[in-house]
């Protein structure tokens, strides 16, 4: 079993061009030719995986306070796309499992990420993995990433032979290396902010595994990272970024 994961990962669906984390992200991102989608997936109070960014309901929909204290029932009567222009008014948060069933439909992979409401790290990562493993068979098209290590943990004890990627935060743990060894991760996720060719070069030394980049709109900067050895991107604008990286790498 080896990940095909591609150059290119549209971040949140197509966040430049539809709302983030919606089914419309995940169609947008296809329509352009996007082999794989990052998500966010969060817990709803009554531990519905959901695909949602914020801990909070203001930012993306017309709700407002905490989604973890929010049932499912009540996120689902929410609207997700006004905020981010009137033609996408109407869409709802989708669950991972709706998510999911459009990602297949559109024969798209996922970097699912992992991204814990505060204090439920384990379950958030045991709930998703659960939905996952009922319905997702290709593991190739997989990866399941987080900052948090205790979700990797999590998710490394209960579905073992899945892949997982480590998220870096713009400074890095100083433990990078024995983190990576003991989360028995595949790739490194690094944030863009700051990251210099020492860096990636440091980790292909050191842990010899694929090096993906956050976010990276700015074509020039991907071909940058390309230069400097880093795999792919995530990118709110997939397409800009597919059509200027070098072919070869
Ligand atoms: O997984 C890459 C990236 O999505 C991490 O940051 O805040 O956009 O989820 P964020
Ligand atoms: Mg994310």
């Amino acid at each position: 079993m080896s990940l095909k994961i591609p150059k290119v990962i549209g971040h949140r669906g197509a966040a430049a061009y539809a709302p983030e984390n919606t089914l419309e992200g995940i169609h947008t991102a296809a329509d352009m030719g996007v082999e794989w989608v990052e998500l966010d997936v969060k817990l709803t109070r009554d531990q519905v995986p959901v695909i949602f960014h914020d801990e909070t309901l203001e930012r993306t929909t017309n709700g407002s306070g905490k989604l973890a204290e929010t049932d499912y029932e009540d996120l689902k009567q929410l609207e997700a796309g006004s905020w981010y222009g009137d033609s996408f008014s109407g869409i709802k948060i989708p669950t991972l499992e709706e998510a999911i069933d459009v990602l297949l439909e559109r024969g798209l992979g996922l970097n699912l990420e992992i991204k814990p409401c505060p204090g439920r790290e384990m379950e958030t990562a045991e709930a998703a993995l659960d939905v996952l493993s009922q319905i997702w068979d290709d593991h190739d098209s997989l990866l399941i990433s987080s900052f948090q290590h205790v979700s990797l943990e999590a998710a490394r004890d209960v579905a073992g032979d899945w892949k997982r990627g480590l998220l870096m935060p713009e400074e890095w743990p100083e433990n990078w290396k024995e983190l990576a060894d003991y989360l028995g991760i595949s790739t490194m996720n690094l944030n863009n902010t700051g990251l210099e060719r020492e860096m990636i070069e440091q980790v292909i030394d050191d842990l010899d595994m694929p090096v993906l980049v956050y976010t990276v709109n700015d074509p020039d900067r991907a071909r940058q990272l390309q230069g400097w050895g880093a795999d792919g991107f995530f990118t709110d604008t997939p397409d800009v970024i597919l059509e200027n990286l070098l072919s070869v790498h």
